[in-house]
């Protein structure tokens, strides 16, 4: 049997890949401008120090799920410093990974800044509230579940990475807002690609060391939670983001973790030890458990709606 590979030969053997799949990136990555997206025009000086109107909320018609799924999307993207901090600490700041660390960074930055623009100006939401959410959460900080092990990492973020994806695409729809549509809309597809950068990245590390790949997909779908779970009231917000369909169950089964263990082929996978089948067969049922909780769960929100629609 083959000892496993330490982090530190991982980070080695993985560093050419890195270097390949950061130049693919930056020859797909859009140059992109938050405030063009952003209807300056509309905005109007708040109550403070400049004397303006207060926040109200007849300020702005777009739906209560819309303006909870911008919010917890937001404070997300927020995070971002103890995001850098978990990734700069494990993948390093020098060579491929650390411009990799960087620039992902960067383009992460761009979309807090982007969404917090266009919700203060069009009055979306409270700002006064989202300014105190951010201060909770940021204070809270992120720590990575299995944050000192580099494949559970790039498992978790290739899982991320596509959630928020879908995550951002719906929840422009959900608004109403052509405008917050565009905005959203570009923030996904950088998010496609970061996915694409660590799936392929992972993709590599099957090749490399395939049964400690496995049990590190198998762990992180076995507690993966998206990285909002600190925000104040998460588990209510879910819900309600999961009941509009923003982001539920089935999405999360059919559109994230099937797609993505689709393109990695894990049940093909070969040269796996016995933790590796031992991880694959946990895979397997984690399959059927979520088939299982979302099917429930659809059954319940069709119950929900059609129990909402004797009420009207
Ligand atoms: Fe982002
Ligand atoms: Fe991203």
């Amino acid at each position: 049997m083959t000892t496993p590979m330490s982090q530190t030969a991982l980070l080695l053997e993985l560093e050419a890949v890195v270097e390949k799949n950061l130049d693919r990136h930056l020859s797909m990555a859009k140059e992109w401008f938050p405030h063009e997206y952003v209807p300056w025009s509309e905005g109007r000086t708040f109550d403070g120090p400049l004397g303006g109107e207060a926040w109200a909320e007849s300020d702005s018609t777009i739906p209560d799920v819309a303006r909870t799924a911008l919010i917890v999307n937001l404070l997300t993207e927020d995070n971002l410093p103890s995001y850098h901090h978990e990734i700069a600490t494990l993948f390093g700041r020098d060579g491929a990974w650390g411009n990799w660390v960087h620039r992902w960074t960067a383009e992460e930055g761009r979309h807090g800044t982007a969404i917090r623009d266009y919700l203060t100006v069009t009055r979306a939401v409270d700002p006064v509230a989202l300014e105190r959410a951010r201060m909770t959460h940021m204070s809270a900080g992120y720590t990575n579940a299995h944050g000192d092990e580099v494949l559970h990492s790039l498992a978790y973020v290739s899982f991320q990475e596509l959630a928020t994806r879908i995550s951002h695409r719906n929840t422009g729809r959900v608004t109403g807002d052509p405008a917050c549509e565009a905005l959203l809309a570009r923030v996904a597809a950088d998010e496609n690609l970061h996915m694409v950068f660590y799936r392929n990245l992972l993709a590599a590390a099957f090749e490399l060391a395939p049964s400690q790949a496995m049990r590190a997909v198998a762990d992180v779908l076995a507690d993966f939670q998206m990285p909002g779970v600190g925000i104040d009231g998460f588990a209510r917000k879910s819900v309600a983001i999961a009941l509009a369909g923003i982001y539920d169950l089935r999405q999360h089964r059919d559109d994230v973790v099937v797609p993505v263990l689709r393109q990695w082929d894990v049940f093909s996978v070969t040269g796996l030890n016995g933790d590796g089948e031992a991880a694959r067969d946990q895979i397997a049922r984690h399959l059927d458990d979520l088939e299982q909780a979302a099917a429930r769960f659809e059954e319940k929100r069709a119950a929900r709606s059609a129990r909402l629609a004797t009420l009207r």
